[in-house]
């Protein structure tokens, strides 16, 4: 049996609770949220005890009631307040993303996590998912031989025009708006394919980016919001370049393509776990360049990880995370989902979000270190 508590149970925390059903090995201990009213209600959705303060959760003295992990599901501005509360107490601790919106306490975080010898990870986890590791063993493969340039984007569609104020998550949560226009499409949701290039071409050493605010009245009374537009060019340590758009203003688009030097490897949707992954070759007819309109879908030779709730444009399993970190707690064992991964995330996340119109170079302090793949991604269904 594996335990975790989670703080923080808004809008994603109904997410995480459907997705941990898919893993009934883990068992929800605790819930805590600042919003009483909230936590009342989700505690009574999802039949989990609650604790009345995070000083109750965190200074238990009964050993049944500390968990293994503790899910911090809070708001951004939140994370590094709460996780190093937890650290402090002695958990490993699994964030929400970012880790922590000043660099600063990013570093804070991954140093307490270390002298303590506790695991520290960040979401997303989607880079642990069919669709990711599936595109990875194909760049392994090098199906279409060796990748050079990596388009990935994440466009949102015009969301300040969208009926937002009736999104509501299962428990009944409403999408937090405010939040995530003065947070930021960049930190909310670059790490979607960051995560996925770190894991397969390694670290990032400079980034080139720009970000701005295209639409200036996304909240009323002037209040400031994060930029809703960024991109930039990414310089890995192996040499490939990467360009990555986040945006809340043009039309959905979260399409991946990694051009290789026969071809190219394509994915149409970053927030789906068993989306389809395709090749599709180069090839040269009579006196002109083609890119095949017939296209190769990659499937693996066997079955991966559940499948997590379908909620809108949404088909992930966000326990992918949480489930990594608790079995190499178990195994004691490096997780794929390590500290330094996180902390590298959130450098090249900050780089990105806060270009705004004059950065420069921006040279990365931190890496990410080399993971295996995921045991069941080893070989294509031929
Ligand atoms: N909304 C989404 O679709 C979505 C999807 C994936 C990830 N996320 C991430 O999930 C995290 C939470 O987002 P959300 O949409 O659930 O927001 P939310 O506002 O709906 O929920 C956050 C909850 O945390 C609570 N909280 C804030 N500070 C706290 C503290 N110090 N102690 C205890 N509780 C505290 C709030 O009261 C609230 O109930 C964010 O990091 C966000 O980036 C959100």
């Amino acid at each position: 049996m594996y335990t975790v508590s989670i703080i923080g149970t808004g809008y994603v925390a109904d997410f995480y609770m459907r997705s941990l059903q898919t893993f009934p090995e883990v068992k929800v201990l605790k819930a805590y949220d600042i919003n009483q009213q909230r936590l009342k209600v989700f505690a009574d959705y999802w039949h989990v005890p609650t604790a009345a303060s995070l000083e109750e959760l965190l200074n238990t003295s009964d050993a049944q009631e500390r968990p293994m992990l503790i899910l911090n599901l809070t708001n951004p501005h939140a994370h590094f307040t709460v996780s190093k509360a937890c650290l402090e107490a002695g958990y490993n601790v699994y964030s929400e993303k970012p880790l922590s919106i000043k660099m600063e306490d990013a570093f804070e975080l991954h140093r307490i996590a270390a002298e303590k010898d506790l695991y520290l990870a960040s979401a997303p986890c989607s880079y642990l998912s069919q669709v990711a590791q599936t595109v990875w063993l194909a760049v392994r493969e090098k199906l279409m031989g060796k990748p050079l340039l990596v388009y990935a984007e994440l466009d949102d569609d015009f969301i300040s025009q969208a009926p937002y104020q009736k999104w509501i998550s299962e428990s009944g949560a409403p999408w937090p708006a405010e939040d995530e226009f003065k947070v930021g499409c960049t930190l909310e949701h670059a790490g979607y394919y960051l995560s996925w290039l770190m894991m397969i071409f390694g670290p990032i050493e400079k980034v080139i980016a720009a970000s701005a605010e295209i639409i200036k009245d996304k909240l009323p009374n002037n209040q400031q919001t994060a930029p809703d537009y960024s991109t930039a060019t990414l310089f890995f340590k192996c040499g490939l370049i990467a360009r990555i758009t986040c945006g809340i203003v043009a039309p959905h688009n979260h399409g991946l393509r990694i051009i290789c030097e026969q071809g190219v490897i394509e994915v149409n949707e970053s927030w789906n776990n068993a989306a389809v992954v395709k090749t599709r070759r180069r090839y040269v007819l009579h006196r002109k360049l083609i890119n095949s309109l017939f296209t190769r879908k990659l499937k693996l030779s066997g079955p991966s990880h559940p499948m997590g709730p379908k909620k809108g444009n949404t088909k992930m399993n966000f326990a992918l995370g949480p489930m990594e970190l608790l079995s190499a707690i178990k195994e004691q064992r490096p997780p794929r989902t390590s500290a330094d991964f996180a902390l590298h995330l959130n450098e090249v996340t900050l780089a990105i979000q806060n270009a705004r119109d004059n950065t420069g170079v921006q040279i990365m302090k931190t890496s990410c270190p080399e993971q295996p793949p995921m045991p069941w991604a080893h070989a294509l269904k031929s």
